[in-house]
């Protein structure tokens, strides 16, 4: 016993030293960072403290993004969020050196993770089957499917909306929601469940239950969550989401598996999950080989964030009447020169409804931040400034929208202000330009669908499916605001979000002219 202690004693200043060098070496990097992260200005310092700041930011973030893009333009700054993370805006110009770091240094998945408190939700957001299926089978695949796609559009249209020679009043949301889940479903798990209300309540409310469930965590004490989580009514919920949709398309599966195996000599079932059935042996990870969880991951990523859109659209379009009638033209212009189908070609030559489109993303951005990603290590902006491990970057979408030196009067909606900008430009500049233009781009000046490796695989099917949807509309029916009302509804605006008003109706009736 003594002699341990001699033994102790005799080495204290060794251990000293050494509890030292860890310490050190702990809490170093940490110093760094904090001087790094404190070295970075703070946008709306005028409005106080950081709590003040954060009140502010969940209010509505369009002024504050406005405000810091304006003032520090060149340089980071400083945003107090919603997030636990310190959360840093870059400015767009450096999106190209940035897009070139890899996943280890920049994150897409645990910037995600953060924000959907995945880690108590259980889910997965990283399912790397499901890009590589919409990039490797659903975007290539358009050109052969966009004809179904078409008379899917059409026919669920008309199921939902029946033509009526009275004008008769609809909840925009509720009805695209259920248009876009089901011709999205058809794409997704094919026709023997698409329309079945089973399978369209889940790929509705599933989305729903994990922003349930994410705002319950949020409200707990982080402290508590480890314990308490799994038992609150909200994450329940989600669970049990989750084991019906596995029961009830393991049926399906195993009825495709057994259809398409050996001898099979029918039509191959030509969607999502028969991909994945395909594909599905060459993915090692346990989530790309749950069926369920794949197709949930899939309505997550696809059904509201086009319904969204799709519904910013409708409102853009009922407040524009003269407008309707100039996009009737064209689109019976391209489909009398197409044999009167939507097929790629004819899309791609629509090219008012592509502009029309894209006017709608810059001004109604779904949310006013892009390329969110957490960093994991430090790096260096080539204007010097040191960005540290642990925060979370972001650019200042919203505010590149209407920044007026990229997009003239931009508070203006001008539906052909894209076809006027590629019209402008003569020669081969004008097909730099198209390219640069349109809907599906992405670049600086177009954000909304994110940037570089992550961008959105799923915006060449999302641009189909919401270009039918109003192509069909325009030619079928005539749509406007409800009574008394001339202006655009407004969308309602909250931290970084902006969504058209869910609680708004249109008036749909069959077209008269
Ligand atoms: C108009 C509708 C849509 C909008 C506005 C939208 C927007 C976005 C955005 C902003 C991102 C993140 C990109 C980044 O941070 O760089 C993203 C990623 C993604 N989107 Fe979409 N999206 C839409 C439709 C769809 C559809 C229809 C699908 C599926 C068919 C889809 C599948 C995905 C997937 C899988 C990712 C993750 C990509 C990755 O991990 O690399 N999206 N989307
Ligand atoms: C799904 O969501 C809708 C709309 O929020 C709701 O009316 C419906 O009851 C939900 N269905 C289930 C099974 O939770
Ligand atoms: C919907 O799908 C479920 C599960 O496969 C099935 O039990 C149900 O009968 C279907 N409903 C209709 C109307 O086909």
């Amino acid at each position: 016993m003594a002699q341990a202690l001699e033994l102790i004693t005799g080495r204290l200043p060794v251990i000293a030293a050494a509890i030292l060098v860890c310490a050190a070496a702990y809490l170093l990097p940490r110093l760094a960072n904090l001087v790094r992260l404190y070295n970075i200005p703070v946008v709306g310092k005028e409005i106080g403290g950081e709590e003040k700041r954060r009140n502010a930011y969940l209010a509505g973030a369009r002024k504050l993004y406005n405000d810091g893009y304006k003032k520090f333009k060149d340089t980071a700054f400083r945003i107090s969020t919603s997030r636990t993370s310190s959360v840093i805006v870059l400015p767009p110009k450096y999106l190209p050196e940035l897009s070139k770091l890899p996943d280890t240094v920049l994150s897409m998945t645990a910037a995600v993770d953060e924000s959907m408190e995945t880690k108590y939700l259980k889910i997965d957001t990283y399912i790397p089957v499901v890009p590589h299926l919409i990039t490797r089978q659903l975007t290539p695949a358009l050109i052969r499917l966009n004809p179904m796609i078409s008379r899917e559009v059409s026919e669920l249209l008309k199921i939902e909306i029946p033509p009526s020679d009275d004008w008769k009043e609809y909840n925009a949301h509720d009805k695209l929601l259920r248009i876009i889940t089901q011709v999205s479903g058809r794409l997704f798990v094919g026709p023997e469940l698409s329309r079945n209300e089973t399978y369209i309540d889940t790929a509705i409310n599933y989305t729903m239950d994990v922003m349930k469930g994410q705002r319950a965590v949020q409200k707990m004490r982080p402290w508590k969550r480890p314990f308490m989580v799994s038992k609150m009514p909200e994450i329940k919920n989600l669970y049990k989401r989750i084991d019906e949709a596995d029961a009830f398309l393991a049926p399906l599966v195993t009825l495709r598996k057994k259809m398409t195996s050996e001898g099979f000599e029918g039509e191959r079932p030509d969607d999502m999950l028969q991909w994945l059935i395909d594909a599905q042996e060459k993915f090692d990870d346990p989530v790309s080989r749950d069926t369920a969880k794949v197709q949930l991951g899939l309505t997550f990523a696809a059904i509201h964030t086009t319904t969204l859109t799709a519904m910013n659209a409708f409102y853009n379009l009922a407040a524009s009447q003269e407008f309707v009638g100039v996009l009737r033209q064209e689109i019976e212009q391209v489909l009398a020169d197409n044999d009167g189908l939507f097929t790629s070609r004819a899309l791609q030559a629509m090219k008012k409804l592509d502009s029309f489109l894209k006017e709608t993303l810059r001004m109604n951005p779904a949310t006013m931040a892009a390329f969110q990603r957490k960093v994991l290590q430090p790096f260096s902006l080539t204007n010097g400034q040191q960005i540290p491990a642990g925060v979370t970057v972001e650019v200042p979408a919203v505010a590149v929208n209407f920044d007026p030196t990229i997009f003239p009067e931009p508070e203006r909606f001008d539906p052909l202000r894209f076809t006027k900008v590629v019209e402008q430009a003569a020669g081969s500049e004008g097909t730099k330009f198209a390219a640069l233009n349109q809907f599906v781009s992405v670049n600086q000046n177009s954000l909304t669908f994110g940037y570089g490796r992550h961008a959105c695989p799923g915006r060449f099917f999302a641009a189909n499916e919401i270009k039918m949807l109003i192509g069909h509309t325009v030619l079928h029916y005539d749509i406007k605001l409800v009574d008394g009302v001339s202006d655009r509804y407004p969308n309602l605006e909250f931290a970084h979000m902006s969504i058209p008003d869910p609680s708004k109706n249109l008036l749909f009736r069959k077209r008269t002219t």
